[in-house]
């Protein structure tokens, strides 16, 4: 059975804080298991390591214990296994700006991966291949967006660049760190609503790492909720929304965006949330910043 699993995984940073050194737990034994068809959610305020997790998946960080198997088998950290896990487990980042390079055609970049992981073997097989993949993330006519260079791009479209590009050397699992939420809010379901036809036409796994309670209903199977780096609930996404069991949960709902439950209420549970995830570490800097409520 093809899955993407992750196994009991621990990060540790060393932090400095004036003069002191001290380690922090990101990410304190998390596991899951991702199929293809299926989109897990992972859920959390800023903060509560759902970056490191994503990173340590798509082999930019190396956990400090716990492993990543693909298919069953340990995932490889080096060489050519490390280059065949990355055909199959990629990453679309939150930013679609800072991802592509502002000096390249949308073309070049979905070339670049074909030709690396030797996806494609002649000059008209590369061309039909970007053809196909701008098709396949609604960037049509494919030859008109192939020529383009991203700054003549929204930022929903380059998402959907950027989502063509982690597809190209055939990509089984997508690991998606809060892909929508630097967009504008009227194009953000339709760069969701792309990942969910992926996940089911093209049997693709996806984890979805979002702060936004409602999509992750909407778009997963699974919720995984994640507070300073602890899995503290879990479970099919209808009864996680529904019927939450644990009071961070019940929290982070509490604090979702609800058009009669604004104002006072919104602010005390705001209050109660940064005293739930306080203790993780001083400093960081965003963590209940507006953006992430
Ligand atoms: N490279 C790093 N060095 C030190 N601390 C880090 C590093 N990366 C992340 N952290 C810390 O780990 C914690 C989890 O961060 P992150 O995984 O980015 O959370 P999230 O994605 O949920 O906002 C935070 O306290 C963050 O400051
Ligand atoms: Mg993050």
């Amino acid at each position: 059975m093809s899955t993407l699993e992750v196994r009991n995984l621990v990060k540790d940073f060393r932090v400095r804080s004036g003069f002191r050194r001290s380690t922090l737990r990101a990410v304190d034994d998390v596991s899951f298991t991702l199929e293809p068809g299926k989109t897990i959610a992972v859920v959390g305020e800023s903060g509560s390591g759902k970056s490191t997790v994503a990173r340590m998946i798509a082999k930019l960080e190396t956990p400090s214990s716990g492993e990543v198997l693909l298919d069953g088998k340990p995932s490889a950290t080096r060489g050519r296994a490390l280059d065949a896990y990355r055909h199959q487990v990629q990453m679309v980042f939150q930013d679609p700006f800072a991802s592509l390079n502002p000096f390249h055609t949308v073309g070049h970049h979905l070339e670049r991966p074909l030709r690396i992981h030797k996806v494609a073997r002649s000059r008209a097989d590369v061309e039909r291949r970007v053809h196909d993949l701008l098709e396949r993330v609604n960037l049509t006519p494919a030859d008109v967006y192939a020529a383009k260079q991203p700054h003549e791009m929204s930022g929903g479209q380059r998402q959907r660049v950027a989502i063509a590009r982690a597809l190209a050397p055939g990509a089984r699992f997508l690991v998606a760190d809060e892909p929508v939420s630097m967009l504008d809010v009227s194009i953000r379901l339709g760069v969701l609503n792309l990942l969910a036809r992926l996940q089911r036409e093209e049997n693709l796994g996806v984890l979805y790492i979002t702060h936004d309670l409602a999509t992750a209903r909407h778009f997963s199977d699974e919720i995984i909720v994640m507070l300073r780096g602890e899995v503290v609930e879990r479970g099919p996404s209808d009864q996680v929304i529904l019927d939450p069991q644990h009071e961070y949960t019940k929290l982070l709902l509490g604090a979702a965006p609800d058009p009669e439950n604004q104002g006072r209420l919104r602010a005390e549970v705001r209050a109660e949330l940064a005293a739930a995830a306080g203790g993780a570490v001083t400093g960081s800097r965003d963590r209940f910043g507006t953006r992430d409520l």
